[in-house]
């Protein structure tokens, strides 16, 4: 993981380098049902000030039975992975509200509800150009399979709702080569750091869960298995359930 020198550098032909295709940083939706998520989230930010919201995150792994509503929803989506502007001439470079190295953005969010005021329980995906979430699938129970794919961690399988970050490699590989995968790893601390303070100013509480069955969680979000290098290669790679903080 430590090496790469500038003798490895000059050693390698980045994909860049050879002009090869870049990835989009978004994932091409899927042809289904959507859900316009609100933009207005302003008065359900309850703390605002840094210092407290760094002094109160910790990990969570207890919810109320409440409800996460749309909006808070909205909120931690926008948070984690929200787009705010584009760049290049086929807007092929996203900036958003996390950092992510050469502006790659290699992950997709996906979303276990179980528990969100007016969206059913079942798979749904984060299209962050339209802030809007795909319906993948919809009244499924995936309580008992997301559980054994956390590795028994039902206290992440059964919140109101489990976000599961997916990685894309190829979009950071293509301009990084061996460096991209150490940096897909830091971009994603980010990201889940991003949903600990988000949680924390709206009353609810997250958990970063490393602990998968990388074959089984995969398997639940229909990823075929595959080498990283192939550009549309993605696999399961951080998980955090959320929802409110107990009173
Ligand atoms: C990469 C990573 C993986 C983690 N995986 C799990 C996990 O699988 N299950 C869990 O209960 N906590 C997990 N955690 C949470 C840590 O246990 C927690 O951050 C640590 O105990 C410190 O507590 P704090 O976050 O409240 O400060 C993980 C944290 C990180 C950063």
């Amino acid at each position: 993981m430590k090496g790469y020198t500038a003798a490895d550098a000059a050693a390698e032909e980045t994909d860049q380098q050879q002009k090869l295709p870049y990835l989009m940083p978004l994932k091409p939706g899927r042809d289904t049902e959507r859900i316009r998520l609100p933009l207005d989230f302003e008065d359900i930010v309850s703390e605002k000030n840094l210092f407290a919201l760094l002094q109160e995150r910790e990990s969570r792994r207890r919810y109320s039975d409440e409800a996460v509503s749309l909006k808070e929803l909205s909120f931690l989506l926008w948070a984690t992975q929200g787009v705010r502007r584009y760049a290049g001439k086929h807007k092929q470079v996203t900036f958003r509200n996390v950092p992510s190295a050469g502006s790659r953005h290699p992950f997709e969010t996906y979303l276990f509800i179980r528990n969100v005021e007016g969206i059913s329980p079942g798979i749904y995906h984060y299209v962050p150009s339209a802030h809007e979430l795909e319906v993948w699938e919809e009244n499924g129970n995936y309580e008992e399979a997301l559980a054994e794919a956390l590795c028994g961690q039902k206290f992440a399988a059964t919140a109101p709702v489990t976000f599961v970050w997916s990685v894309i490699p190829y979009r950071t590989e293509w301009r990084y080569g061996l460096k991209a995968h150490k940096y897909a790893m830091i971009d994603a601390g980010h990201v889940c750091e991003n949903l600990y303070l988000a949680c924390e100013a709206i009353g609810c509480g997250t958990c970063a869960i490393g602990a998968y069955d990388q074959e089984l969680l995969d398997e639940l979000l229909g990823f075929a298995p595959g080498p990283s290098s192939e550009t549309d290669y993605e696999f399961a790679l951080y998980v955090a359930p959320v929802g409110r903080k107990e009173a």
